[in-house]
C-alpha cells in the first residue's frame, strides 16, 4: 500500500492526477465511484480539470459502490442524485454509462457483479472509510468473500449519515453495496480519509490486523492501493 499524507487540498489534487494518468493511458477506463463528504474535493478537481481540457471522460464508464434501499435517483439523498450533482452533470461522461446499484429493484443484487465483469472490471475504485472501518456499506463482520448484497445499516452509520436527513427516522435502514470481494477485484484502488474523526480507524486499518471486524483492513492484501490522508486523519499513525 502506498500511503500519502498531505493537506486535504493537495490529496484531492494528487488523487485527481491518478485519474488523469489512467484516462490518458486508457480512455475507456471503468471507474468505481464513491459518495460521502470525502470525495467532494476530488470531484471538484476532476470537474475543473475536465473544463480545462486536461482530462476527458467521454469514453469512460463508472460503477458506484452503493445506494440506499428505497430511494430512487430523484431523491436528493440518493447516491445517484449525489453523483449526478457533484460529478456526472459537470463532466463529459456519457450518463448512460454511469451505473449506481438500484435501491428500488433489489431482487438480484449480485447481478451488479456480473455487469461489472461483463464491462471488463473496474480499473480504479475510489473509497471513503466509515468511522467503523466500513468500505461501501460493508459494515464490520461482512465476509471478505461477499459480492454485491443488501445490508442492514448499523446505528453508527445511520447516526453518521443523519445529518443529511430531516431526522434519524428518515435515514434508510438498508442499503445495497458492492461486496468486499467486488471492491477487491478492482485493478487499483484509492482510499481517501479526511479529518480527525477518521484518525483511530486509519490506524486500525493500516497498522492493525487484517480482520473482517475492520472491513478496510482487507486492503492490506490488495496489490495496488493508494491511501490519501490529510494530516488530521493521519495523526495517530
Ligand atoms: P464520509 O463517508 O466521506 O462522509 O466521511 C465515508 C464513508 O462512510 O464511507
Amino acid at each position: 500500500m502506498k500511503v500519502i499524507i498531505d493537506s486535504a487540498e493537495n490529496i484531492a489534487a494528487m488523487a485527481a492526477q491518478q485519474y488523469v494518468n489512467l484516462l490518458k493511458r486508457k480512455p475507456n477506463a471503468i471507474l468505481g465511484g464513491a459518495t460521502g463528504s470525502t470525495p467532494l474535493g476530488l470531484y471538484a478537481e476532476l470537474v475543473r480539470l475536465n473544463k480545462a481540457g486536461e482530462i476527458s471522460f467521454k469514453d469512460a464508464s463508472s460503477f458506484n459502490l452503493d445506494e440506499y434501499v428505497g430511494l430512487d435517483g430523484s431523491h436528493d439523498q440518493s447516491y445517484r442524485y449525489f453523483m449526478d450533482h457533484n460529478l456526472f452533470d459537470h463532466i463529459d461522461i456519457d450518463k448512460s454509462r454511469t451505473r449506481v446499484p438500484s435501491g428500488i429493484d433489489t431482487s438480484d443484487p449480485a447481478a451488479y457483479d456480473k455487469e461489472i465483469a461483463a464491462a471488463g472490471g473496474v480499473d480504479l475504485q475510489l473509497l471513503g472509510i466509515g468511522n467503523n472501518g466500513h468500505i461501501g456499506f460493508n459494515e464490520p463482520g461482512t465476509p471478505f468473500g461477499s459480492l454485491t448484497h443488501i445490508v442492514e445499516l448499523t446505528e453508527s452509520t445511520r447516526e453518521a449519515n443523519k445529518r443529511f436527513f430531516a431526522s434519524i427516522d428518515e435515514v434508510p435502514t438498508h442499503a445495497v453495496t458492492m461486496g468486499v470481494k467486488t471492491v477487491m477485484q478492482a485493478r487499483s484502488i484509492i482510499l481517501m480519509a479526511i479529518g480527525p474523526a477518521k484518525a483511530p480507524i486509519m490506524k486500525a486499518m493500516l497498522q492493525g490486523p487484517v480482520t473482517e471486524n475492520v472491513p478496510a483492513s482487507v486492503l492490506q492484501l490488495h496489490p495496488d492501493v493508494t491511501v490519501y490522508m490529510d494530516y488530521e486523519a493521519a495523526k495517530l499513525l
